[in-house]
């Protein structure tokens, strides 16, 4: 890592500071509500029988899920870093979200209430409603010649149709990859290509910030990159109007509605690839996570079941959009695997007025709210006059997750929406982790604000420091995992190697999460954020390399270099740094948002920066790394720190003074 180590960027990054600090003093901390523990799912018990024998834990936790075949060994971890849990068991994933609670007569719960953006627009679908659809869906994907193995990228908005095509999916044994709907066409064919999908699922558009807002000319465009793509299902949803390629697309009603709604579900093996969710990683290209089936159903659905302390009667509703792995693993296979009643909701917000969220708590009586620490502070700056007007007296119990959330959010989440009775969990996993991890169980932990407090039982997380020797409680280091877990990645798709670089190299024999955390003086954990140059922009992974390829690749840039800065609302912000061709002059008036646009048409919306700055240096160590360090205190507006490793020791005043002179840009 060259100068820029990455225990340099733990002390030095404000975000760690700030935590540390506040942590330091933080001594406020609330008990279990006491009805909640004595009802709890999950006692303290737990963590010492995992403890005991962490196999024969996760071996009994898997007797949530039906196996067509029983498993012989829940782990064979004879292959590091490769694990394959549930040895020699059986099973299909959409069979045991759907069918099972059909079978078991629950087919007249309702799995999801699904609420559309436009006021009134809702429909409830029951588990045996989605069983037809489901089996309706598989029987179309195998008309179009879809067969085990084979996978199939769905592009989508927020509507019941992304569901049930992610099980028709998983029911016929083809993985799926869901595409953020948020993602532009060149994301969407970097990624189609990479998993070599043959048919997509999408929509005409969905409803976005009160209009319609189309999908399908992203897919359109990004088709001319994969001419493999044989067929297009397109769901109705808005009715806006559409190009058609005849003889590859096909509306989803006329071609699924036709279909019989029995189908046979196959039993896979457990090992049998679920999905492949792409995130972010240090270099430009994303990297296609890879989720298997036996595993990922006990881990998800336990997590669901012991950190939301689920209850037959609960409304679940995890905010967040189905194509993250959040969305994944607590709207759809965590909950359906649970027979849950959860919440979708299409839109956003603030749509069409600041308290949506708030009419839906209350109308559906949801019960278990699980959002982001961004969409908390964002809640906070509206004002706590506008969660007042509802009554948000059914809920018990609120997670967060996505980025460490502060003390003051915290606070805010637990008083002004929890009415002060309803425990917060800070949930702290990852794409790669596929479940929950670090958490506290809401009727056993005392938690701290701003603290995920500890590893869930059959799950091992130890700070270690450079050397990868356990820190002291009290210090700070690196956040790892020492023991496989039933939901943990498999592999990076096609890339086995990718897989053993990044996450099992840094330190021997652990896997490495990329955060850095630090241990307080009772042995809880307090994450403190990436260390390597990932940011994290809404509770979403952004690499900074990717942003700076999407930068270079435009003909008036030379260099790029992009850092996270701190930001009030989103946690970091995008904030780029870039050298303009000679042939480019000073780029044109309006070069900083042809900039913020173009990034916005490579990668998304989510990626456009909020400032670029036009700089006539990067700074550079000698061995051409740039110390993006110093970028982020110009970015923070800090004063720079230790420059003595520069190349040019100038470069620093040169980019102050341009910036001085006005072409910054903020908005
Ligand atoms: C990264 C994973 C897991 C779903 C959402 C994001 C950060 C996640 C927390 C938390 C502090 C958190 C980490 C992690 N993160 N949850 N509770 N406290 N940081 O998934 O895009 O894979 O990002 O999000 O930095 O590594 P993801």
């Amino acid at each position: 890592m060259g100068e820029e180590t990455t225990t340099a960027t733990i002390q030095e990054s404000d975000v760690s500071d700030e935590t540390l600090s506040n942590l330091l003093h933080e001594e406020r901390h609330f008990d279990p509500p006491a009805e909640l523990a004595k009802n709890a799912n999950v006692t303290a018990d737990a963590y010492a029988e995992a403890d005991r024998d962490r196999l024969a834990f996760w071996g009994k936790q898997a007797e949530r899920i039906s196996w067509a075949q029983p498993f012989d060994e829940v782990l064979d971890w004879s292959n590091p870093p490769f694990a394959k849990w549930f040895v020699g068991g059986r099973l299909n994933a959409a069979y045991n979200c759907v069918d099972r609670h059909v079978e078991a007569g629950n087919g007249d719960r309702v799995a999801y209430h699904w609420v559309g953006e436009p006021e009134g627009d809702t429909r409830d679908i029951t588990y045996a409603d989605l069983k037809d659809q489901v089996s309706q869906a598989a029987n179309a994907l195998t008309e179009l010649g879809v067969q085990t193995g084979d996978r199939v990228a769905i592009y989508m908005p927020m509507i019941p149709e992304t569901v049930v095509a992610m099980l028709a999916c998983a029911r016929i044994g083809a993985p799926h990859t869901v595409v953020f709907g948020g993602f532009s066409s060149t994301a969407l064919s970097d990624r189609i290509q990479d998993c070599d999908a043959r048919v997509v699922i999408t929509a005409d558009g969905g409803y976005r910030r009160g209009a319609a807002s189309a999908l399908k000319p992203a897919v359109d465009e990004a088709l001319q990159k994969c001419p493999d793509v044989r067929n297009v299902l397109v769901v109705k949803r808005t009715g806006q109007d559409v190009e058609w390629t005849e003889g590859r697309d096909l509306w989803w009603d006329d071609v699924v509605g036709r279909q019989s709604v029995e189908h046979a579900p196959e039993a896979f093996d457990a090992e049998h690839p679920l999905y492949v969710m792409y995130t972010s990683g240090t270099t430009g290209k994303p990297k296609g996570i890879l989720h298997t089936t036996g595993g990922y159903l006990v881990g998800t659905s336990y997590t669901h079941w012991s950190v939301f302390d689920l209850k037959d009667d609960d409304v679940f509703w995890t905010a967040a959009d189905i194509g993250w792995v959040t969305g994944h693993s607590y709207i759809v296979y965590g909950p359906l695997a649970n027979g849950a009643t959860s919440v979708m909701y299409e839109g956003t917000p603030d749509t069409p007025h600041k308290g949506r969220w708030w009419d839906i708590v209350e109308q559906y009586k949801v019960t278990l709210l699980y959002c982001a620490p961004t969409a908390i502070r964002t809640f906070m700056k509206w004002g706590s006059e506008i969660p007042a007007k509802a009554d948000l007296s059914s809920l018990r119990i609120l997670g967060s997750v996505g980025e460490p959330i502060n003390p003051e959010a915290y606070m805010w989440y637990r008083e002004t929406i929890g009415g002060g009775r309803c425990p917060v969990v800070d949930t702290w996993w990852q794409t790669e982790t596929g479940q929950l991890m670090i958490s506290p169980l809401p009727g056993v932990t005392s938690g701290k604000p701003g603290s995920a407090m500890k590893a869930l039982p059959g799950i091992s997380a130890v700070v270690v420091d450079d050397d990868g020797k356990p820190v002291e409680p009290g210090s700070g280091g690196y956040l790892t995992l020492t023991e496989p877990w039933p939901a943990m990645l498999r592999t990076i798709w096609g890339d086995d190697e990718r897989y053993r670089d990044t996450y099992w190299s840094r330190f021997k024999g652990l896997y490495f999460a990329g955060d850095g955390a630090k241990l307080d003086e009772d042995g809880d954990i307090w994450l403190l954020g990436r260390v390597d140059d990932v940011m994290n922009v809404s509770g979403h992974r952004l690499s900074t390399t990717e942003i700076e390829s999407a930068l270079v690749s435009h003909p008036k840039v030379a260099e790029a270099a992009v850092v996270g800065a701190k930001d009030a609302d989103t946690g970091q912000a995008v904030c780029a740094f870039v050298i303009l061709r000679e042939a480019a002059g000073d780029g044109g008036d309006d070069i900083v948002k042809e900039l913020r646009d173009h990034v916005a048409n490579e990668i998304g919306k989510i990626a456009r920066p909020r400032q670029i700055m036009v700089v006539p240096e990067l700074p550079k160590t000698r061995s051409g790394k740039i110390m993006r360090r110093l970028l982020r205190d110009v970015a923070e507006n800090r004063e720079v720190g230790d420059v003595t490793t520069l190349a040019d020791s100038t470069v620093m005043d040169l980019i102050s003074d341009n910036l001085k002179s006005g072409s910054a840009d903020e908005d």
